[in-house]
């Protein structure tokens, strides 16, 4: 007998998106069922972010478009875990509150019908209690293989609400990969907030994407978020090796001011970023690097900012995300001294977003004329080796189709296809 409905409304990166199919997963096992209707749900769960303060504020502006409705609500993920009282407070008619660490627990919080707050760092690993996902694969799917940091960036609250570092064990995972590919997942990105340092069983993040690569049906893989001062010589030769991995890599430098970098306890210099760009672009040349920034990190002189700008004659990057530095409760750069500006922030924000764009044309402009394989992750779109948007125009093609086009156009994000290649 169904137990009712329930909705998940994500925000936040992979890891959370990833987190709220487990969740889904275990609820169905219990015998709730999905549904895209917020409205009508009985169990109205919202995956929540805490990474910058807009991310956080989102939660409370929607709580408050859904107070009146006589579901039951939860409140799950990073913003749970980092200020369940502030939740309690501001929005008291929240029933669970649920962290990152303990969603498994999510059908005993249902059933005791009472509020609960569970935000411990459990001993156990929650993924020894997720279940395989029931039905067809997405054709394009996350699995996380780590979880959590130590590496304590001053700026970041990831060790806060997602705890120590932990590293699934590879037979896990594998296991994980082979059920979601026969159930027919094209394309798996393997995630975790350091993925190039995971070290499951002893073993390496390449030895990961070499097992991955076994697996018949499964045509792309991915990897997200690298740490630069984690890449190896091992894991840019998987680069070589494997076919099916993308030619694509995700490493955020966050600064171009080693200052800054310092102060960021980022542990590596502008120097041995763009050493290890050089290098992985030697072994392969068709790799493109994609990085996130920050700006206005506390202390940032224009001196050091326009470091950042000069960073970019050094290194092309394919794709970015920049964003404006946001101090973060409890994390050691929301208590430096110097808080640069807000207007300095956006300003810079704005200035650096100009040659990255720029970047990121002349990079999708080489694509124009040529051929690309895409797979197609709706009827009107896909994705290219590069993780560049395809859109296709006058063309027919199904969602998870792999289908060689002809790219017509190339803009700032996206590319454009009018036709296909054999
Ligand atoms: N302020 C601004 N940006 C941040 N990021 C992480 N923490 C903050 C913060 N406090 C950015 C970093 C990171 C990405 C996921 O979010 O660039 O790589
Ligand atoms: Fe993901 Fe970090 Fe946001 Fe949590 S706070 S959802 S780990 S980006």
């Amino acid at each position: 007998m169904s137990k009712g409905t329930f909705h998940i409304k994500t925000f936040g990166c992979q890891m959370n998106m990833y987190d709220s199919g487990k969740m889904a997963d275990i609820l169905i096992s219990d015998g709730y069922a999905q549904t895209d209707d917020a409205q009508a749900a009985d169990v109205l769960i919202f995956n929540t972010c805490h990474i910058r303060e807009k991310a956080s504020e989102k939660l409370f502006s929607e709580l408050g478009t859904v107070r009146k409705l006589p579901s039951v609500k939860v409140v799950a993920g990073c913003v749970a875990q980092a200020q369940d009282e502030l939740v309690i407070k501001r929005a008291p008619f929240v029933d669970i509150i649920v962290g990152p660490l303990m969603y498994h627990k999510l059908p005993e919080l249902l059933k005791q019908k009472q509020k609960a707050v569970a935000t411990e760092f459990p001993s156990e690993s929650k993924f020894d209690f997720l279940s395989m996902p029931s039905g067809r694969s997405k054709f394009s799917e996350f699995i996380a293989v780590q979880e959590g940091c130590d590496r304590f960036c001053s700026y970041c609250v990831v060790p806060y609400v997602r705890g120590a570092e932990y590293s699934r064990p590879p037979a896990e995972i594998l296991a994980e990969a082979r059920h979601l590919v026969s159930n027919g997942a094209k394309e798996i990105t393997v995630i975790g907030q350091n993925v190039n340092a995971y070290h499951g069983g002893g073993k390496t993040l390449e030895y990961l994407l070499y097992k991955l690569a076994e697996l018949d049906g499964l045509l792309r893989i991915r990897y997200t978020t690298s740490y630069p001062g984690a890449m190896t010589d091992q894991l840019m030769a998987a680069h070589k090796e494997i076919p099916k991995l993308m030619p694509f890599l995700h490493m955020p430098i966050q600064s171009g001011s080693d200052r800054v970098l310092r102060a960021m306890n980022r542990k590596y210099t502008v120097d041995q970023y763009v050493e290890t760009v050089d290098k992985l672009k030697q072994m392969c040349p068709d790799m493109a690097i994609s990085s996130d920034f920050i700006t206005g990190f506390p202390g940032e002189t224009e001196e050091d900012f326009q470091q950042t700008l000069s960073l970019l004659d050094r290194v092309s990057f394919a794709s970015y995300f920049a964003f404006k530095f946001s101090a973060r409760p409890g994390t050691a750069a929301a208590d430096l001294p110097k808080q640069v500006d807000e207007s300095v922030k956006k300003q810079r924000l704005a200035q650096l977003q100009k040659p990255l764009n720029q970047q990121r044309l002349r990079f999708n402009s080489g694509f124009a004329g040529k051929t690309v394989p895409v797979l197609m992750t709706g009827e009107t779109h896909g994705y290219s080796p590069h993780m560049q948007v395809v859109n296709i125009k006058g063309l027919a093609c199904k969602e998870g189709d792999m289908v060689n086009l002809k790219i017509s156009r190339a803009g700032v994000n996206s590319l454009v296809a009018e036709g296909f290649d054999s």
